[in-house]
């Protein structure tokens, strides 16, 4: 396990926030299929538009037919290390809402909606010991077509979970990003009345 600086903020964030990071090293280890869906269970929980829950998951075990097909869909810089990982998941959302009966309605909020569910099953599996990675950087088109996703779904992300493993496992040029990354400071995204007109400005 990597033994990374804890992160610190200026006001009382939760640990549990604080301690969520995006490592690239993972052991190769087994995932249970009931704890895979616990973690995805709290991405049930999210706020959504109209509570209209457009997230969907689509997932594949590390030991499971599914599992090489999933990693060959991602760019080589990202299957390089998430072939270590423990599960795959990727974070589809309905683009339109609407019953059987009625027209379908643009859902101006999915992604919005699925960020968000996406976020809590990261806090989930974190504060249950494991870690994730989301990533983008995945052949979209091929990815639609082997996850069979209709149409009237978006494909956003996939989040790689897994044990965190050693840094000396990944191969060197990756080593010395294998650290939980800054933020940027309050003031540059939190802004009170109005959008300031040079944002990037020094506000103290
Ligand atoms: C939508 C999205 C796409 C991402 N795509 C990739 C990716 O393709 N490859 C990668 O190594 N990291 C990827 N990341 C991870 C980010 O680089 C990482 O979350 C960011 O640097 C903040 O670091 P932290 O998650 O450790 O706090 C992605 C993150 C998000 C949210």
């Amino acid at each position: 396990m990597t033994e990374a600086p804890q992160r610190q903020s200026d006001t009382p964030v939760e640990r549990l926030i604080l301690d969520r990071w995006s490592p690239r090293a993972f052991m190769p280890a087994p995932i249970a299929r009931e704890e895979l869906l616990a973690f995805l269970d709290a991405g049930r929980w999210a706020p959504s538009a109209y509570n209209a829950q457009p997230w969907r998951f689509i997932h594949a075990r590390r030991g499971t037919a599914d599992w090489e097909r999933f990693l060959s869909w991602l760019i080589p810089f990202n299957h390089g290390w998430a072939q270590n990982a423990s599960a795959i998941v990727y974070v589809a959302s309905h683009t339109v809402t609407g019953s059987e009966k009625a027209e379908p309605v643009p859902a101006p909020t999915h992604a919005f909606d699925a960020g968000a569910a996406a976020v809590l099953v990261q806090l989930q599996l974190s504060k249950a010991g494991w870690a994730a990675h989301p990533v983008s950087g995945f052949d979209h088109d091929l990815a639609r077509a082997g996850l069979e996703l209709p149409e009237d779904y978006a494909l956003h992300a996939a989040i790689i979970i897994g044990r965190q493993g050693g840094v000396e496992s990944l191969p060197e040029y990756l080593r010395g990003r294998e650290v939980p990354s800054t933020r940027r400071p309050l003031a540059e995204v939190a802004f009170e009345g109005r959008f300031p007109a040079n944002p990037d400005a020094d506000v103290t």
